[in-house]
């Protein structure tokens, strides 16, 4: 049975055309799309696709894929990028990085023209916060002062760990996931965290998604951000 979430990923890829430089985001919504615009490369109803992977695991199942990869440094325009989400509010803005490639994933999405979102209907919040604790991305250095910061801030704050072991970016940084609760002023708290030393990023994509894909029961619904975005 095809999942919500292929159904969301598969939609959003059909934006891809002949000659598209293509962001893949990360997680288990994305590699739809990714796989999509495989099939299709290898059907030859797509051509001359290049890709930036968001993440390192991304990097690894686009080669498997064969999908032509740029260098990490983004040398060209990107015309699409393709990414999943934790939570998307009624503004289209969300939290990312539940799978903890937030940096690289804003670094793709703010050098693309068009950043399209694909999620199931399980994702959709009233407010950012509700469901989800805000991933920060935290140098090691100093560590505990960022902790200290995001209490102060309102947040129960814990460093993410996986199996028992702590949790390292693909820039081998940590992760303080930051339960806040559901967040009042998104656009203030994102000042406030990118203005702090020794915060490399957090999750909050303010003004950022043009492009909504969620899928649900009834089938997929395309949302798209109204006015300009950031
Ligand atoms: C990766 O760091 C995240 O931002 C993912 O895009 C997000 O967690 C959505 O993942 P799923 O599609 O696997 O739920």
């Amino acid at each position: 049975m095809t999942s919500l979430k292929q159904r969301a990923g598969e939609a959003a890829a059909a934006l891809v055309e002949p000659g598209m430089v293509v962001g893949l985001g990360t997680g288990s919504t994305a590699i739809f799309a990714a796989r999509n615009i495989a099939e299709r490369l290898r059907a030859g109803g797509l051509r001359d696709i290049v890709a930036i992977a968001t993440s390192r695991a991304t990097e690894a199942a686009a080669r498997e894929l064969g999908i032509f990869l740029l260098a990490d440094d983004i040398p060209r325009e990107i015309d699409i990028t393709i990414d999943g989400a934790d939570e998307v509010d009624p503004s289209l803005d969300l939290i990312k990085g539940g799978g903890g490639a937030l940096l690289r994933e804003k670094i793709v999405a703010q050098a693309s023209r068009r950043e399209v979102i694909v999620v199931d209907e399980s994702k959709l919040s009233p407010r950012l916060g509700t469901h989800w604790a805000l991933p920060v991305e935290v140098l090691e250095f100093g560590w505990r002062s960022q902790a200290r910061f995001l209490q102060s801030l309102g947040a129960a704050v814990i460093p993410r760990e996986v199996d028992g072991v702590l949790f390292r970016t693909d820039q081998g940084n940590m992760i303080l996931d930051s339960r806040f609760g559901p967040i009042t002023d998104p656009t203030a708290l994102s000042a406030k965290l990118g203005a702090r030393a020794g915060i490399v990023g957090h999750g909050l994509f303010i003004g950022i998604a043009q492009d909504l894909f969620v899928a649900g029961a009834d089938g997929v619904r395309h949302v798209r951000r109204e006015g300009p975005s950031a």
